[in-house]
């Protein structure tokens, strides 16, 4: 099996083996030497010249355009999942009959900043898109669950919404950076995302990739001095006459250089972008796939039949807790979620990691 980014893992600690991407992926070595240059940085601020508080924003943008298939007008930065859902729910206007329909069970992230802004109707994932009715304005769902490593099908759901003129908004933070993205194709109108789990960048890091016309129609709720300065500098600060021609960067996060965040996540993401996210996610793939097939049936459920690169299993006997504890002594780091153990199988990871665990997972059991 080819291992992508093998050797940017290295501090990982020896002995343990990290399948808890879904709640925090690890910096990558060259991320943690950017990290200190930044910190070097700002012991000498001499070293940060005023373009570089423009300057590193848009390396930044760019990066994550490539990422997504977007363009950089269309890169919202962001500093967690919840900004950019936030700056979407609030941006939109709604009459009061309007409807956000929503999925039963979802992350609180996807559902929460709706409920300030519009009603919100919540139905179980296999009634999507049927669910869809005449007072729908927007879609809102998480790619890949966090509790089930349930992974929806965004095209069928993107058609239906185009058709029935509702905006599809996606939690994509469980899915970007381990499995390929082309919001193109997606047919997606947001798509929303931390940076700080599959893509392996420092927490306090996230953006939004806005298609043009969701943009376009979004109202900015904030008036951010040095985005109001855009391209002319720092010349004119006095002038505090609100600007409508910022475009996506009216949105942006406030001190969105913060080199502390940026830089690393900019040497993660440049790590990303020249392995390949589909190679990534292939190897995610076959380690998954060599997880669920050493599961034994009579011991544990596949809570989701439906791929991605979280493995969430179910114990028969009700004894998940105390086996999620028993991994972590035998230094195999899972979450415990819901009732049930979440494996996040990422590039970091390795087939001798995968038998360990399954080891673990079945002492006592054969
Ligand atoms: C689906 C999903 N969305 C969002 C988040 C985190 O949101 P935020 O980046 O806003 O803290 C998580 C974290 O576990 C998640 O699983």
């Amino acid at each position: 099996m080819d291992q992508p980014l093998t050797r940017e893992f290295g501090s990982l600690e020896p002995g343990r083996a990290w399948f808890n991407t879904a709640h925090q992926g690890p910096l990558p070595s060259t991320a943690v030497e950017a990290s200190s240059r930044a910190a070097e940085m700002k012991a000498n601020p001499c070293r940060l010249p005023d373009s570089s508080f423009s300057e590193v924003p848009e390396v930044l943008r760019a990066r994550l355009a490539t990422l997504v298939g977007g363009a950089v007008d269309e890169i919202v930065l962001g500093n967690s999942t919840s900004y950019g859902l936030h700056l979407i729910a609030n941006g939109l206007s709604f009459a009061p009959d309007d409807e956000v329909l929503t999925v039963e069970g979802d992350y609180p992230a996807t559902v929460l900043p709706w409920q300030r802004v519009a009603r919100v109707r919540s139905v179980p994932a296999s009634e999507l898109p049927a669910a869809i009715a005449p007072r729908t304005r927007v879609m809102a769902v998480t790619w890949v669950d966090s509790f089930t490593g349930r992974a929806l099908d965004l095209s069928a759901l993107g058609r239906a919404c185009r058709e029935r003129g509702v905006w599809l908004v996606v939690n994509g933070s469980q899915a970007v950076g381990a499995r390929p993205v082309d919001v193109r194709s997606l047919g997606v109108d947001a798509l929303v995302s931390c940076g700080y789990k599959w893509l392996c960048g420092p927490y306090g890091t996230g953006f939004a990739w806005l298609s043009p016309a969701l943009r376009d129609t979004l109202r900015p709720q904030q008036a951010y001095w040095l985005a109001m300065q855009g391209d002319r500098g720092l010349d004119h600060m006095r002038d505090t006459r609100l600007r409508d021609d910022l475009g996506v960067r009216g949105f942006d996060v406030f001190c969105p250089a913060a080199f502390a965040t940026s830089l690393p996540w900019i040497a993660s993401l440049d790590l990303f972008l020249a392995a390949g996210v589909d190679s990534i996610a292939r190897y995610d793939q076959e380690l998954a796939s060599r997880l669920l097939a050493g599961i034994d049936p009579s011991a544990y459920s596949v809570v989701s039949p439906s791929r991605s690169a979280l493995v969430v299993l179910s114990r028969r006997d009700g004894t998940a807790f105390s086996r999620h504890r028993l991994l972590t002594s035998a230094g195999i780091d899972t979450a415990y979620r819901e009732g049930n153990l979440r494996f996040s199988l990422h590039t970091f990871n390795t087939v001798e990691q995968v038998d360990r665990a399954l080891d673990a997972l079945h002492i006592q059991d054969r």
